[in-house]
């Protein structure tokens, strides 16, 4: 156990709380370790990432698709990884501009491409980083919800996202799924992974609020917000939006990290095996035409 993990979750809640108030540019936090949005800057990770979500939707590269990565944090590098794999075009729609803008990080992603024999640019003839989102036709978008809405309807084949779910706020979750069905293609295919623990601990202690100071805007902007959407309701709300899910892969844990009695009263009631989910990934196809 590191030292960052020996600290007691209401320490860690109250430091960033505050940090999380003092006006320095995202890159500083991400520089200290204090917040980030993952390790998307590393290419092995990204590398990994798109290839765990392309692998089981079950596209090749002679498909020519569209791909969308919802929520790709630090770094740009699913562009380059998408047109690797055959991709025609890559949408990156995240909540904010947080990823890396220096070229030489992409260059390394590039090189790692290349020592996979993968197809890659020479990232070296380019003097920006919009350029090269131009060249392997990327799209970067940093509005959210609202950049979807600009996305045409039935135009994606392949959308995935890695830890981003559980952090779309949670009175947006149900119309960006409602987005997402409508722009994916009818033979289209959605892959994500969710990570239900709180970030602060990675147990449940996100549980023991609330919804009215959780969901404030106090509690957002303070770096440790998901929106505590568990696993059965957030099923309920694919299926709503018009998939049909299938779960590839559930954790639980063999006994609660945090005690239900100190749950508030909203997540008290649910039964003890939905609340040790801790992870899943879910594979989502449209259901029916909408
Ligand atoms: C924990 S980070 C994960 C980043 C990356 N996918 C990874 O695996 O490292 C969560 C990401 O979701 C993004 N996000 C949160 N709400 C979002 C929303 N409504 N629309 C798009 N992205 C969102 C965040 O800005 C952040 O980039």
């Amino acid at each position: 156990m590191n030292l960052k993990d020996r600290i007691p979750w209401q320490i860690k809640l109250i430091a960033k709380i505050i940090l999380a108030r003092v006006p320095v540019k995202y890159n500083f936090w991400k520089h200290l370790s204090l917040f980030s949005h993952g390790p998307m800057n590393h290419p092995e990770y990204a590398y990994g990432v798109f290839k765990k979500h392309f692998d089981r939707v079950g596209l090749s590269r002679k498909d020519n698709f569209v791909a969308l990565e919802l929520g790709p944090g630090d770094s740009l590098f699913s562009a380059l990884i998408a047109y690797a794999f055959g991709a025609a075009e890559t949408y990156l729609v995240d909540a904010g501009s947080f990823a890396v803008r220096d070229l030489r990080a992409y260059r390394l992603m590039a090189e790692f491409l290349t020592e996979k024999g993968l197809p890659t640019l020479d990232v070296s003839t380019f003097d920006t980083l919009e350029g090269l989102l131009e060249a392997c036709s990327g799209h970067y978008f940093t509005s959210g919800l609202s950049s979807l809405k600009a996305i045409p309807d039935s135009s994606v084949d392949f959308i995935w996202s890695n830890a981003v779910l559980e952090h779309v706020r949670k009175r947006e979750f149900a119309p960006m799924m409602c987005e997402l069905r409508r722009i994916i293609a009818e033979n289209g295919v959605c892959s994500h992974t969710i990570d239900l623990r709180d970030h602060l601990g990675y147990a449940l202690n996100n549980l023991r609020f609330s919804h009215a100071l959780w969901e404030s805007e106090f509690m957002v902007r303070s770096g440790i917000y998901t929106n505590r959407i568990r696993y059965s309701e957030m099923l309920n709300i694919f299926k709503q939006a018009g998939f049909d899910a299938q779960v590839v892969n559930k954790q639980s844990w063999d006994t609660l990290p945090t005690p239900v009695n100190k749950f508030n009263k909203e997540f008290r009631r649910l039964p003890e095996e939905e609340l040790k989910i801790w992870e899943f990934d879910v594979v989502l196809n449209p259901s029916a035409p909408l």
